[in-house]
């Protein structure tokens, strides 16, 4: 009864689950060493396994690879390193077909320096694509137009011999910016979206959103009293989050609301985060469905500052809007391995997947944290990442790229040749092929969090209350017609409780394998780094 209240009414990208797949990393088909589209696949049933709802693809499209991916050289077809668009459909009907869905990554800030408009443009400053990107003439003692820096390092403009002007890239100089401003680049841009949507694909997710409007005067920025070298020096008051942001997001808007059930969810990720800027992206519904809301990633492990962070971002939420929780993915160092910790860091993980499947909000997973994997140690020699040498090996994000672990053994189940990057240390115990045949595993625990959180309309959509507890503890309450659930976090070293309302138990889990259920609610004693999820009589 409750199972088929839930679907009624349910929307997937609400409701459910996201698990984010960086392709080069999660299952390699032809023993080239990298992921692909076809290993994807081969892979489906561990996604169905899991009972995740959608599958957000990190950038498979023709690239060069200076940013893995995230300089896209054509954005309507796929890199022949990942497959084909056949392989692509292919994937997508799979999906389907087990009640997946699909979202892509659009990167509407920046192309490639070898996607043809940019070849075009850089033909000349008559060339009719020239201003589909941001060319300017240096000042008069040659220098670049202003002072803007790019994230991955540098001045953000660079020079062009042939043709006298500097052009504009808010990260690497093989990632020139578009020029969102000109209404060509606006529609061709829309053009890439109906191209996949009409093709099936669910929802996209967009990177930087808050960089495609600069000032349109391109004035300087002032400097941040940090005194910091480089953009974290700067105030980014005109090259991020300009207020024309916000028409472009309605128009971006208008394209996904032709097709049903399509999703956005944009990348926010300001130099100074704010989650009221963040949030503020969702416009009043009209703009992202999603915005990624990274306050966890940037937090110490401890219950007062995730109960900050939880209230904050709930509290700016706009009325008929809904939040959004990360814990980890391909640009900071994986959860488990950021809270680590000599005897509860196993435990700490569990407690972790708890508070993400059980708050209000879509939980979105990265690949490999339901295996509890861990960062990889990266030896310089091969380091992959650009920021490795534009800024510093310390800023590399290979550790968080390692390949999947399926198996034990050389290519860890991921590849039959040698992996892009190494395998973290450690596969051997901790794989999907050891954890799916241990109910005490991460693996179960996050199939049981998943499935509960699924038969439990509280816990999927319901309402969120906090409920007393001890310092180190988390507790809430979660309410929807007819369902109850209570949630209680211990996230401290010692012993704690938390005084739940009184009620029958009728399920739930704990994140102590074997450790039994009370039969009611009530005062509830929690191990260091344990939790309890209880479904109670409403
Ligand atoms: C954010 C992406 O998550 C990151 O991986 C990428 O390098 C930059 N945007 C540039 O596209
Ligand atoms: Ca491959």
């Amino acid at each position: 009864m409750a199972a088929t209240a839930a679907m009624a009414g349910r929307l997937w990208w609400k409701h459910g689950v996201i698990y984010q797949i960086y392709p080069r990393s999660f299952m390699d088909s032809n023993g080239d060493g990298i992921g692909d589209l076809d290993g994807i696949r081969q892979r489906l049933d561990h996604l169905s396994f899991l009972g995740v709802d959608g599958i957000w693809i990190s950038p498979c499209f023709p690239s060069p690879m200076k940013d893995f991916g995230y300089d896209v050289s054509d954005y309507c077809d796929i890199d022949p390193m990942f497959g084909d668009l056949a392989s692509f459909d292919r994937l997508l009907a799979e999906a389907h077909a087990r009640d997946i869905k699909v979202i892509l990554d659009w990167v509407p800030n920046h192309t490639s320096d070898q996607h043809a408009w940019f070849l075009e443009s850089r033909r000349s400053v008559k060339d009719p694509k020239r201003d589909w990107y941001v060319w300017r003439d240096p000042k008069l003692d040659g220098s670049p137009p202003n002072n803007w820096q790019a994230i991955f390092g540098g001045s953000a403009w660079e020079w062009d011999t042939e043709t006298g002007q500097y052009y504009l890239h808010s990260f690497l100089t093989e990632q020139p910016d578009l020029n969102w401003r000109n209404p060509d680049v606006e529609a061709a841009m829309h053009d890439v979206l109906h191209f996949w949507l009409k093709r099936g694909v669910d929802g996209f997710r967009i990177d930087v959103i808050h960089k495609i409007a600069k000032d349109p005067e391109l004035r300087d920025n002032p400097l941040h009293e940090n005194g910091l070298p480089g953009y974290l020096g700067q105030i980014h008051v005109n090259d991020e989050d300009h207020p024309d942001v916000h028409g472009m997001l309605r128009s971006i808007r208008r394209v996904f609301d032709r097709y049903p059930e399509r999703m956005t969810v944009g990348e926010v990720a300001l130099s100074h985060p704010d989650p009221a800027v963040t949030a503020s992206y969702l416009g009043k519904g009209d703009e992202l469905d999603l915005a990624f809301n990274f306050s966890f990633m940037l937090g110490p492990w401890t219950a007062a500052d995730y109960r900050r962070e939880i209230d904050q971002f709930l509290g700016l939420i706009p009325a008929g809007c809904w939040p959004d929780w990360v814990l980890s993915n391909h640009d900071f160092a994986r959860h488990a391995s950021r809270h680590d910790h000599p005897e509860l860091g196993e435990k700490r993980a569990r407690v972790a997947a708890a508070l993400m499947l059980t708050l209000r909000g879509t939980p979105f997973l990265y690949y490999g944290e339901e295996i509890g994997m861990r960062d990889g140690v990266i030896p310089e020699d091969r380091m992959q990442d650009p920021l490795a040498w534009t800024i510093h090996p310390k800023l590399s994000r290979d550790p968080e790229r390692t390949p999947m672990q399926w198996a034990g053994g050389a290519g860890a189940g991921f590849s039959d040749g040698e992996p892009w990057l190494p395998i973290a240390d450690g596969h051997d115990q901790r794989n999907v092929e050891t954890q799916r045949w241990d109910p005490g595993s991460m693996l179960h625990l996050y199939r049981d969090l998943i499935a509960l959180r699924r038969a439990t309309p509280a816990l999927e959509g319901g309402s969120f209350d906090w409920v007393d507890s001890d310092t180190d503890v988390l507790a809430w309450k979660r309410r929807a017609p007819g369902s109850r659930a209570l949630v209680a976090l211990n996230l401290g070293e010692a012993p704690a409780s938390a005084r739940l309302p009184e009620a029958r138990v009728t399920g739930g889990l704990h994140t102590a394998h074997g450790s039994p259920l009370p039969a009611r609610s009530g005062t509830v004693e929690l191990q260091p780094c344990e939790g309890l999820v209880l479904v109670v009589e409403d």
